[in-house]
């Protein structure tokens, strides 16, 4: 089914389901990264997929609180993300820009749950949302800078 065509609830789970999958591709830059920027960006997906734990706690949870259940195995979030996994990226450049283009599809949801949810008149789910978008979009305008 497409993504549009689902209820903001079943929206949520496309959206841990893709955090999940984004989480692990950020552990696996961080133990793979490669050159003179090693350990800059070593710390900085650390701090990255520190933060994303944090956040897909937060999404799971207001799945249930919104009465429905989060999708908690790996191959329900390896069949719905929308992000893929990746393969072994060691250059700094490639990392980010992968960071950056996940993002995006990351923010991509979040406006359609956002729309959905205030159609819904769902504020606690607006209010999450729009601060996953709001930080996104500052933590975009970093990695575009950092990339030139
Ligand atoms: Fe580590």
């Amino acid at each position: 089914m497409e993504a549009q065509q689902l209820s903001y609830t079943a929206k949520l789970n496309l959206l841990l389901a893709s955090y999940e999958i984004h989480y692990q591709n950020l552990r696996s830059l961080h133990w793979n990264v490669k050159g003179n920027n090693f350990f800059e960006l070593h710390l900085k997906y650390e701090e990255i997929y520190t933060r994303t734990q944090i956040i897909i706690d937060e999404v799971a949870e207001r799945i249930l609180t919104l009465g429905t259940t989060p999708l908690s195995r790996f191959s329900d979030y390896l069949e719905h993300s929308l992000i893929p996994e990746n393969e072994l990226i060691s250059d700094g450049r490639k990392g980010m820009n992968y960071i950056l283009n996940a993002q995006n599809s990351l923010l991509q949801i979040e406006r359609m749950i956002l729309n959905q949810a205030s159609e819904n008149n769902d504020e606690g789910t607006c209010a999450l949302m729009s601060d996953l978008v709001r930080e996104k979009e500052k933590t975009n305008w970093m990695f575009a800078a950092w990339l030139g």
